[in-house]
């Protein structure tokens, strides 16, 4: 079998090499860090995702080696295969950032900005992308579309109202549960997201669409309000699981297991799809075996100062007296011997009345 051909592409003046059929948002994540552009639709793990929200848009500024021409328009890098020679920018171009504020845009439209009262919030990805390229007022003056909260089951609410439709957990059921009964009803902005009569969605890997809705449109009924995801502290834990890998992230609070969800990659996608039982079940410490701190990605707000890794407990490699030329440090000087702020016979610390300028040194400069 012949080897596949690797193409050279370059992406924000950064050059890498992929197989060929690698599309520009796999090239760019190759590459890591901004240069990667958002995506709230794609989900590497579930075929036919990709192609929905926009905020992947990239400029082709030179289409191959062989055909050297731009491309016109704006192309979405998580459906568009790179070509050997391309030159893409993402975060250096204007007119990418400029399209992404208004997809943006788009997107909070009907979106309530309800971050201080949604479960999503601190680890909601239309939360971040806010932040990033959204714009402080709205030019919207319509009614927004509301929807009434769905129950999916007993352990998944939906909250139609912030769904921005990625398709990701109709591709989830789809493909992971082969029992699909909810998926996307009507079309424009009548589309929503429905169980056809309302059915129950009762299948071992369901509550998997929780952990791939981008925003808090799905969320888990046995933590919602119960705890802040930042106030929580996410351990790796695994446990032996007939039904699925058993490896998880628990989220604690003390001895507390407050919530358990899969393990997420760097791009927030699930690394093993975990079972409901696993999910929803299993809130004793002692049903698990705890393998140590989760790294959280650093951009997130749950990241603040609490963990080792990327952020957070880093001890300098230097020490005080590698950088103060050789010099000891005097951690248990005595202040009144060193200083001399203070005339020779008086100890500020023992006197009994306020300091004045009369106890203090006059001939030190
Ligand atoms: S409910 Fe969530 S995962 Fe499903 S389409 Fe809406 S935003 Fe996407
Ligand atoms: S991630 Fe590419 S269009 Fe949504």
């Amino acid at each position: 079998m012949s080897e596949q051909p690797l193409f050279k592409v370059t992406i924000d003046n950064i050059t890498v090499e992929v197989p060929a059929g690698t599309t520009i948002l796999n090239a760019a994540r190759k590459i890591g860090g901004d240069v990667a552009p958002p995506a709230m639709c794609y989900y590497s793990k579930l075929e036919g995702s990709g192609g929905k929200c926009r905020t992947c848009l990239v400029e082709v500024s030179k289409g191959s080696e062989k055909d050297p021409r731009p491309m016109p328009k704006l192309v979405a890098s998580c459906r568009t295969t790179v070509m050997d020679g391309m030159e893409v920018k993402n975060i250096t171009s204007d007119r990418v950032i400029d399209a992404r504020n208004g997809v943006v845009e788009f997107l909070l439209i009907n979106h309530p900005l309800d971050c201080p009262v949604c479960d999503q919030a601190g680890e909601c990805h239309l939360q971040d992308l806010s932040y990033e390229h959204g714009k402080a007022g709205t030019r919207y003056e319509f009614q927004r579309r509301t929807f009434k909260k769905h129950d999916l089951g007993d352990k998944i609410q939906l909250h139609m109202t912030r769904c921005i439709l990625c398709y990701r957990c109709v591709f989830t059921a789809d493909q992971l549960t082969g029992k699909r009964e909810h998926g996307i009803l009507d079309r424009g902005d009548h589309a929503e997201i429905a169980t056809y009569i309302e059915k129950n969605l009762d299948n071992e890997f369901i509550g998997n669409v929780i952990d791939v809705c981008p925003v808090g449109a799905l969320t888990d009924k046995t933590f919602r309000f119960k705890n802040r995801v930042w106030f929580l502290k996410p351990v790796d834990a695994h446990r032996d699981c007939k039904t699925c890998s058993g490896k998880v992230t628990l989220w604690n609070r003390g001895d507390e297991v407050y919530r358990v969800t899969a393990r997420k990659d760097q791009w927030g996608e699930v690394e093993d799809w975990i079972c409901n039982t696993c999910r929803f079940d299993k809130k004793q410490t002692s049903d698990w075996v705890i393998e140590g701190p989760r790294l959280i990605d650093r951009h997130s707000v749950i990241a603040q100062g609490h963990y080792a890794g990327t952020v957070g407990t880093h001890k300098p490699t230097e020490t005080f007296e590698a950088v103060h030329a050789g010099r000891q440090p005097k951690l248990l000087m005595d202040i009144h011997s060193i200083s001399e702020v203070n005339q020779p016979n008086i100890t500020l610390s023992q006197l009994d009345r306020p300091a004045h300028s009369t106890d203090f040194n006059h001939n030190k400069d």
